[in-house]
């Protein structure tokens, strides 16, 4: 049984949680904080400075939430999964999900499916199903589904799911699509317990079982699973069990199953914090999400958040930049995953952009197409990498040390804000004149990485929605990847592979520098506007060591569906792939 328990978000949600925050030591800045330091804060405990005081009762108390807007609990779908070798047609339940492809749909000359398992269905059914499936023109094709409401078997509906021409070995897309196909099956008729066999699934390899297994689990649970915090009125998911038959049992199995929940409560995570808008989801609250993750998976991460006096210590002027027109202050996260035992062979770090919001600064994002009403997406980068910590608090893989660093702050307008024109200065000493204020991510960016690069990192993926230039590159669901590594390149295409995200490599010009250049300063922040995505990669490559391996993600696109007006969660799999990639 694998069944993913509740409790993303629930600082989003509660009144009564407490916020965790950093206490300093009175003058010094140690180089390195510990846990130890992070220390929960209870909205009715005294607060020592009148500074933070102030601080405080702007950006914490839950009643100064701008627009009074109080989320609802996350609800996370708990749905046990579990592999059998039942015979299906002594199951009895609410829905059997079939699922063929168009090959199981051919009848022979008498009209009968050739199709053991759909001909021996049909024939309990008096000939039904066939009947059914041409009357309603079913082929199989991928996302076609039909329906049929019974009273003669243990179950109330039979479901047939197309999956297309797939030959049953093939990719994980169609199985994650079929899950998709089976939530949305429950959804309609307020299913509770539903099994899915596959028409045909003698050609599968065992491996390919498993991943077969767990992208439907996968797929489900992502599907049934809706966002409803911030609406007044919401249904409850309903699908409590799903039986998948035929794909093999044993422990393997239901550890693969175990696996797919893990990533999925990560992924859930990811999605909750884009969804959730700028006036909820500040800086402050994103630093003690992190925590919140840390203190729930104490054994093997630890959670160190620098304010904005630290984060001057370290002097991180051009992430300072960005932070400084913001009435919520910045809060610098930094995740630490050690494994429970035994030796570490490789250490990792994952940047994520943090911008909470993103209204351009001074050269305020204007005109049709700008997308400032969605900018509250900018911290995409952020929830993939503290998604994948959830997910590898859980996981708890061997061997592999990952720091999560996040520079989170807002890019906003006022007096004490940057304009465009001043020049930053960079923790690794490098001088930025900022000629746009807009292309502030990379400005985070940074001095994150500086800091990633000082923790120890031999590889640094960092993900960011980072330019409007990557998404007319690729379009919506393809994520940029820019790496002057061959090797870290095929760890990450090796990753997506088994997750299905979409990556496309761009190249790292490095004559396109040129426009890069100023006359007052090292660099200026935003080169022409043709390959605006590789200016901005290449941006960031002044920023980390000659010999880390790094990499980074433009995932402008991906980080939003425009159908579902919705977080998509993207990034958490495939980083979490890496990671057990490099664990041993
Ligand atoms: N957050 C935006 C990038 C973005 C734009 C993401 C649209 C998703 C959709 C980023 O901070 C930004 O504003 N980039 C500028 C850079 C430009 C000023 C060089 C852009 O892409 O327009
Ligand atoms: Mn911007
Ligand atoms: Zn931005």
């Amino acid at each position: 049984m694998a069944a993913i328990a509740g409790g993303v978000c629930s600082l989003l949600c509660s009144s009564s949680s407490p916020v965790y925050t950093t206490k300093l030591p009175p003058s010094s800045v140690p180089t390195k904080l510990h846990s130890s330091l992070i220390q929960p804060i209870s909205f009715a405990a005294p607060l020592y400075s009148t500074r933070r005081r102030v601080r405080m009762a702007h950006t914490l108390l839950p009643h100064a939430t701008l627009g009074l807007t109080k989320p609802a609990a996350s609800a996370i779908p708990e749905i046990a999964f579990s592999a059998k070798e039942t015979d299906f047609s002594e199951w009895k339940g609410d829905i059997l999900a079939v699922a063929v492809s168009e090959k199981d749909v051919s009848k022979d000359s008498n009209s009968k499916f050739e199709n053991a398992i759909l001909r021996r269905i049909d024939n309990q059914l008096s000939g039904l199903l066939a009947e059914a499936s041409a009357e309603e023109d079913f082929t199989g094709k991928a996302g076609q589904s039909t329906v049929l409401r019974l009273s003669s078997l243990g179950f109330r509906r039979l479901v047939l799911i197309g999956l297309g021409q797939s030959k049953p070995s093939t990719n994980i897309t169609t199985y994650r699509g079929l899950g998709e196909a089976i939530a949305a099956a429950a959804k309609a008729s307020q299913a509770s317990k539903v099994a899915i066999v596959l028409a045909s699934s003698e050609g599968i390899s065992s491996d390919m079982k498993l991943e077969t297994a767990s992208a439907i689990a996968s797929g489900t649970l992502l599907g049934v699973y809706e966002d409803n915090r911030f609406k007044s009125e919401s249904k409850k998911p309903l699908l409590k069990s799903v039986e998948i038959i035929g794909l093999g049992v044993g422990p393997e199995l239901e550890n693969k199953l175990k696996h797919a929940a893990d990533i999925c409560s990560g992924v859930i995570l990811g999605r909750e914090l884009v969804n959730a808008p700028a006036n909820i989801l500040t800086p402050v609250v994103l630093a003690a999400e992190a925590s919140k993750i840390a203190a729930k998976y104490s054994d093997v991460l630890t959670a160190t958040i620098l304010d904005a006096d630290q984060c001057k210590e370290l002097k991180m002027g051009s992430y300072l930049g960005v932070a400084a027109a913001s009435a919520n202050p910045p809060q610098f996260i930094h995740l630490c995953y050690k494994p429970p035992n035994g030796q570490v062979k490789s250490k990792l770090a994952i940047v994520g952009k943090g911008l909470t919001f993103d209204s351009g600064g001074y050269n305020i994002k204007t005109g049709p197409g700008c997308s400032i009403e969605l900018m509250k997406f900018d911290m995409g980068g952020s929830a993939a990498a503290l998604g994948a910590a959830k997910a590898l608090g859980q996981i708890k893989p061997p061997g592999v040390e990952v720091h999560f660093v996040v520079a989170a702050c807002e890019n906003m307008i006022s007096g004490t804000g940057m304009r465009p024109g001043d020049i930053v200065t960079a923790s690794n000493g490098k001088t930025i004149e900022v000629n746009n204020t807009d292309a502030e991510g990379r400005l985070t960016l940074a001095d994150a990485l500086v800091y990633a690069c000082k923790q120890g990192a031999q590889k640094i993926v960092d993900l960011a929605t980072l330019t409007g230039a990557c998404v007319v590159a690729l379009g919506p669901s393809i994520a940029g990847v820019f790496t002057p590594s061959d090797d870290l390149a095929k760890e990450i295409f090796a990753a997506s592979e088994i997750t299905g995200e979409k990556f496309w490599r761009m190249p790292l010009e490095e004559s396109y520098w040129e426009s890069m250049k100023s006359g007052v300063a090292d660099m200026v922040n935003t080169g022409a506007r043709q390959g605006g995505a590789i200016t901005a990669a290449l941006f960031l490559n002044q920023f980390v060591d000659e010999k880390v391996q790094w990499l980074h993600i433009d995932m402008a696109g991906p980080v939003w569906s425009e159908k579902k007006r919705c977080a998509t969660g993207f990034g958490v799999s495939t980083l979490v792939e890496w990671v057990l990639k490099n664990s041993s």
